[in-house]
């Protein structure tokens, strides 16, 4: 009984961290690539995280005050990131401007010609926020193959495992 009850205790004392994904997702491209992103966050050996999946359209500040990292997805779209994506920074850059500073994030991008437009509208906005890139943005261009969606696991596990870390030393 005696030894029951100490477990217990130690399951209420160990910090979850919290994973977001922001993901806007029009396509089975795209639709894909999250699929590989969610795969990545539950990499062998991640423990402690708890990934929270939003569409953009749909995500909040308060989603965003509550999330300890990032992953973002979204279509390039007329040289830029997703109108949705961007809605997303509209509604959440003042409200959490500096709740999250060094949170880890990662990006990857789909597009069928050019996604150079995208990459460096996130990567400004995020650097406002003083979010940290853990991995090179994934540019996956037309048909999604098993490179890209192998680069989208791997970008998303590294996120996980950086936020996992976090949850070690907190
Ligand atoms: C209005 C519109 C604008 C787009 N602009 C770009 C662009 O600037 N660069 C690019 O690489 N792809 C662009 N695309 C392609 C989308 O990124 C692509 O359709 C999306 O990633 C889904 O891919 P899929 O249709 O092959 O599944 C655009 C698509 C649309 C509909």
């Amino acid at each position: 009984m005696g030894e029951r009850y100490v477990h217990i205790m130690c399951a209420e004392l160990t910090p979850t961290k919290v994973l977001l994904v922001v993901h806007h997702t029009t396509s089975p491209s795209l639709q894909e690539l999250l699929e590989a992103a969610l795969d990545g966050t539950h990499a062998d050996g991640i423990e402690g995280v708890e990934v929270r999946v939003r569409p953009a359209l749909a995500a909040t500040a308060v989603d965003v005050l509550a999330a300890d990292g990032f992953v973002l997805g979204t279509p390039a779209n007329i040289g830029y990131m997703s109108g949705a994506l961007k809605l997303f920074f509209d509604n959440v850059y003042y409200p959490t401007l500096t709740a999250k500073i060094g949170a880890p994030y990662g990006l990857y991008v789909h597009g069928t010609l050019d996604t150079t437009g995208a990459v460096r509208a996130v990567e400004s906005i995020t650097k406002g926020m003083g979010w940290e890139r853990v991995h090179e943005p994934v540019l996956v261009m037309g048909a999604v193959g098993k490179d890209a969606t192998e680069a989208v696991w791997e970008l998303a596990a590294t996120v996980a495992a950086t936020v996992a870390d976090i949850a070690g030393s907190s």
